[in-house]
């Protein structure tokens, strides 16, 4: 194994450089511009021949970011890099996972196919897996997932006094399951109807509220913010006190992070999108799944 380099897509530089510390990795530059035009334009800065590369690209908002990691990953093999990874604190595209409709397009698996065209390995920190149970069930590349549950535990008992853990939704239940137990905490979860991407239902099937404890929402993605404004605004109407909503990737499109802090959440995030909300750092499971996925 040679020293790897690593390289930041542009907005990745932060954890790129963490990375390269924790790795003793050597970070290099891509100049990457628009042309008038929208098209990319990328070039590597140093020298990559017979090395091993790891491009890092987070892919929330992801269809940008794909072309440029796409380009980068093909430009580095053009050129000679050995192997050329992808560290992706979080994966996006992962949510499509079935054909609801005649005609849908399964996303999920074509950027998957996309991904594992141009790269040689990939690493993720909890990737959205609903209806598959592993990355390998739509990727063919070598891939590690590391998991924030236990980060999660560790700032809930740092952070809140008599927690109760509460999962939005069924999908959530792996999340809650985990972090209460690791929290020391009682957890329940909470039932949802999705009639669209913004309109969301979220009821307790059964009633055992605990509202004398101090409820942390968890789930693994704020996108449009829907599920946990939802989730809120029920607990608040059961008399809880505000809820500290807790997400390992916080996306918040559009107005979602100032709708929810109305609403009366507390928001609390990994940094795997960067964000003003972030406050548990991932950046050491992600350098350890890459140590594993080099080795
Ligand atoms: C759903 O399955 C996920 O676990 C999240 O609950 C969901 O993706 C959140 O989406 P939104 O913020 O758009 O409601």
């Amino acid at each position: 194994m040679n020293q790897l380099l690593i390289a930041p897509l542009p907005g990745n530089e932060a954890v790129a450089a963490v990375l390269g510390r924790q790795l003793n990795a050597e970070v290099v530059s891509l100049e990457t511009r628009d042309f008038p035009d929208g098209e990319t334009y990328l070039r590597f800065c140093s020298e990559i021949a017979g090395r091993d590369l790891a491009l890092v690209c987070t892919l929330d908002h992801p269809n940008t970011k794909l072309v440029a990691a796409y380009l980068a990953a093909a430009t580095a093999r053009d050129i000679g890099a050995r192997r050329v990874g992808l560290v992706a604190p979080y994966l996006g595209y992962m949510r499509q996972d079935k054909r609801f409709k005649p005609g849908e397009a399964i996303s999920s698996r074509h950027v998957a196919s996309l991904v594992s065209s141009v790269f040689d390995w990939m690493v993720t920190v909890d990737p959205h897996l609903h209806r598959y149970h592993a990355l390998g069930e739509i990727y063919t590349i070598p891939t590690r997932a590391a998991h924030a549950a236990p980060l999660i535990s560790k700032w809930i008992k740092e952070n809140v006094m008599n927690p109760v853990i509460i999962g939005p939704d069924s999908e959530s239940q792996q999340w809650v399951a985990a972090v209460a137990v690791a929290s020391d905490a009682p957890y329940t979860v909470m039932e949802k109807i999705r009639r669209g991407d913004r309109d969301v239902e979220i009821s307790f099937r059964d009633l055992d509220p605990m509202t004398d404890r101090t409820p942390v929402l968890v789930d693994d993605i704020i996108s449009s913010g829907r599920t946990m404004v939802e989730a809120v605004r029920t607990l608040r109407s059961l008399g809880f006190q505000t809820p500290t909503c807790l997400a390992v990737h916080g996306i918040f499109a559009g107005d979602a992070y100032s709708t929810l802090l109305e609403a009366g959440g507390r928001v609390a995030t990994c940094n795997t999108v960067s964000h003003i909300s972030n406050q548990i750092d991932v950046t050491n499971l992600l350098s350890e799944e890459v140590r594993k996925i080099q080795a």
